[in-house]
């Protein structure tokens, strides 16, 4: 045996087979049985043993974003932003850190088609000497809706019809249709981009991600500068056509991770520039969006994109299973001089993401491999089921004079904005919900909006889509562009559905 393959691990370095207990196995082939046909001794502990194990292979998997494909690498500063972070990561150029960066299909399961058209999770989590980073964002700028509150239903009217387990357009269009504050609004802006070519990908190497929330960079002086975030793809956007989406698929239900995992070992890496967009929170109110609406982009016109750093990820997964589907991203994992804003999406992804994955990993699973922070880190927090950690100290309690370890001396300011107003449940004031939706379908080439116009109608044409339902989404459509709602009310018409 290559001594250099040797794992640490007493478990892997026997040259026999072994129980989990490490007792010798000396019969790998065949059951324990009275005579040669059987039946089959309850004490074959290690047939036990060995069925058991793989009757637990399986983990819960992500509610959304079950499909995807992770890599390794590093992001790199190229220009300084240390005016506008204390973030220590980002703290001047050529500063390297490594990153885990995990891409993923939202709606539908573990092993579905990687061709689907739907949007696409684009996962970074930066292991910095600060702690890490997650930056858990999605391949279009927008979301569908702007309170988390509509989250499950939302994902429920998306995901199969629980009756049959398939995907069903009416289901959609009718949950859309009856919320028109996030509904034609939020969903709307974002299905320009769902139902255009964006919508399927060529491939992960091939497309941008988004931080889409606006989020906050603190200074060292705790001057708070609102920003969003841009991953820019070196070697440009691609997008798959349906019909092309269908061969491409048809050939291979994960084209994407082996075109991840091929370019990366063949040496071509994958690379992203990440570029941020400011604005000063003094100037929030002077616009006709409001820029904490994550169904918003900000214009580049009066937002330019600058430069802040490269990405490149130039290593495969080490082991399939405990780099993509035990890694737990999330978007409350921050670090000191980058700061959460009042989006009300944000604030409920920062309940969400590690409630789920205390359910689908454990409470520990922080101390696995690959989300354990890299720098120093110290707690109290003790036991639980798979606590893997190796805990020798007698002091688990805070404060102690016997305990050398104090509150971190406050490396980057808090936001200090200060909070008023009274308890409420009502949608943001500034909604403006179809100019930004407009604006983008007439960017579009005649091609390019004859295919949305298409995709939409084909959506609504859903036999089960009632008239009252097409006929909200034309008059949607319609407020974002007046020439898109008659459009599409024509391809009805030419159906015999409207
Ligand atoms: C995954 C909830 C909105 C991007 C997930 C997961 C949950 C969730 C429960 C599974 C996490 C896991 O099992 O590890 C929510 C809620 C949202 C929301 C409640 C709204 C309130 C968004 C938005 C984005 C996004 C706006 C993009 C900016 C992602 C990504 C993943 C994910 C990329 C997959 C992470 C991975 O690769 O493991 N989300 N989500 N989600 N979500 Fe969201």
């Amino acid at each position: 045996m290559d001594p250099s393959k040797v794992r640490p691990s007493s478990a892997y370095n026997s040259p026999y087979w072994t129980t989990n207990s490490g007792a010798p196995v000396w019969n790998n082939n065949n059951s324990m049985t009275v005579g040669p046909r059987g039946p089959i001794l309850l004490e074959d502990y290690h047939l036990i043993e060995k069925l058991a194990q793989f009757d637990r292979e399986r983990i819960p998997e992500r509610v959304v974003h079950a499909r995807g494909a992770a890599a390794k690498g590093f992001f790199e500063v190229t220009h300084n932003v240390s005016h506008l972070t204390a973030a220590d990561f980002l703290r001047a150029p050529g500063v390297q850190t490594p990153v885990i960066v995990r891409f993923s299909t939202v709606v539908h399961e573990r092993g579905s088609p990687e061709t689907l058209r739907d949007p696409r999770g684009f996962a970074v989590k930066f292991y910095t000497r600060e702690g890490n980073y997650d930056m858990v964002g999605n391949n279009m700028p927008v979301f569908f809706i702007r309170d988390g509150m509509k989250f499950p239903d939302m994902v429920h009217a998306f995901k199969p019809n629980p009756k049959s387990h398939i995907q069903e357009a009416w289901r959609i269009m009718d949950f859309l249709s009856h919320h028109p504050e996030s509904a034609h609004m939020a969903s709307f802006g974002r299905l320009t981009f769902l139902l255009d070519d964006a919508g399927i990908p060529l491939n992960y190497r091939h497309m941008p991600g988004f931080g889409v929330h606006t989020f906050k960079l603190i200074n060292r002086a705790g001057k708070e500068t609102y920003v969003k975030f841009h991953w820019i793809p070196k070697c440009g956007e691609k997008y798959l056509l349906d019909d092309e989406a269908v061969l491409v698929g048809g050939a291979n239900h994960s084209h994407a991770t082996k075109d991840l995992y091929d370019a990366i070992a063949a040496g071509d890496y994958p690379e992203w520039t990440l570029m941020i967009q400011t604005m000063d929170p003094a100037d929030e109110d002077k616009f006709d969006f409001d820029p904490l609406d994550v169904t918003k982009t900000w214009p580049e016109s009066l937002f330019p994109l600058q430069p802040v750093g490269r990405m490149v990820l130039n290593r495969n997964v080490d082991n399939f299973f405990n780099d993509n589907e035990q890694v737990a991203f999330c978007p409350a994992i921050i670090v000191p001089g980058i700061g959460y804003t009042d989006d009300k999406l944000l604030q409920t992804r920062i309940f969400s993401y590690a409630d789920t994955q205390r359910h689908r990993l454990g409470p520990n699973y922080l101390l696995l491999p690959v989300n354990a922070p890299r720098c120093p880190h110290h707690n109290n927090h003790h036991e639980g089921f798979m606590n893997i950690m190796h805990r020798d100290e007698e002091i688990n309690y805070f404060p102690s004079r016997f305990d050398p370890v104090r509150n971190a001396e406050r490396v980057a300011a808090v936001s200090t904005a200060p909070l008023s107003g009274r308890r409420e449940k009502v949608v943001i004031a500034k909604e403006n919900n179809f100019a930004q939706a407009g604006a983008r379908w007439r960017s579009f080439d005649p091609a390019r909006q004859e295919r949305l116009v298409v995709r939409v109608a084909d959506m609504l044409a859903d036999p089960r889509c009632t008239q009252e339902i097409r006929r909200i989404w034309v008059g949607y459509w319609s407020q974002a562009d007046p020439q898109l709602g008659s459009r599409i009310a024509a391809k009805l018409q030419g159906r015999g559905c409207l």
